[in-house]
């Protein structure tokens, strides 16, 4: 597909008149037109250049937008759920463009997500090879020796997987609590990474929160709540995964 070559129901349903599955229907049942003409099959490509009509409304490309929620733990990444539990698009009602994480983070994991409803500027953000720096902030059941600990450097091994830490540094340990604070770095956005990094040396992790990603903090802001990212930081981000 040349680069800006997009699917038809993926350009309908980025202009916001229909959710994808909701445009194929709008395809399939002859209420589409491209340059004029019906079409009714599906997938075929269309360019900005082509115009596209829904209903006899041509639609508009929705602008891009980029925000930064400070994820509660017990919700969701995702913009629906089939067991209606919460998702993190419920924390941002105001928000009428359809936007989605860029990334995940667990049920129980709490800190910064980034949503947007730009899919190629999520896709450099998470490509495996550019992926961006991110600390992550653990509570854990006892009290790691540094030695153990800095086997995250090289990388352990869990279900097969490689999984490294760049930075690892205990924060605070509580001795009566037998509970430790531990402060990670990673660039790799494995599935439960942190988790299973723990798990590999034999310590439960109790609470988790990504405190930063790049250089964004959760500053000024509580659980739940959002903003925009500032067009710097959005060039600022772009830059950066098109260098790493
Ligand atoms: N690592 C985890 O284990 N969970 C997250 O949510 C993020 C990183």
């Amino acid at each position: 597909m040349s680069k800006h070559e997009e699917r038809l129901q993926k350009v309908i349903a980025q202009s916001g008149v229909a959710s994808r599955r909701k445009a194929e229907q709008l395809i399939s049942n002859g209420n589409v037109k491209v340059n004029n003409q019906t079409v009714t099959e599906m997938g075929i490509k269309v360019t900005p250049d082509d115009k596209v009509e829904v209903d006899g409304v041509p639609i508009e490309k929705e602008a891009f937008v980029y925000y930064l929620l400070y994820k509660p733990r017990g919700v969701i990444s995702s913009v629906k759920d089939d067991k209606d539990r919460k998702v993190v698009t419920d924390y941002l009602p105001e928000v009428s463009e359809r936007v989605f994480p860029i990334g995940r983070l667990d049920y129980d994991t709490s800190g910064i997500l980034l949503l947007t409803n730009d899919g190629e500027f999520a896709n450099q953000l998470m490509h495996p090879s550019k992926e961006v720096n991110k600390v992550y902030v653990a509570k854990v059941k006892g009290i790691p020796h540094k030695k153990e600990l800095s086997k995250f450097r090289k990388g352990v091994v869990s279900d097969g997987e490689k999984l490294t830490a760049d930075h690892v540094q205990i924060l605070s340990s509580d001795k009566e609590k037998k509970t430790s604070i531990i402060e990670l770095t990673l660039h790799e956005g494995k599935n439960r990474q942190v988790r299973r990094m723990f798990e590999a040396i034999g310590l439960q992790v109790l609470k988790l929160k990504r405190e930063q990603y790049a250089f964004l903090t959760l500053h000024g802001l509580k659980a739940g709540e959002y903003r925009a990212l500032t067009p710097k930081e959005v060039n600022q981000l772009r830059n950066m995964s098109t260098k790493l």
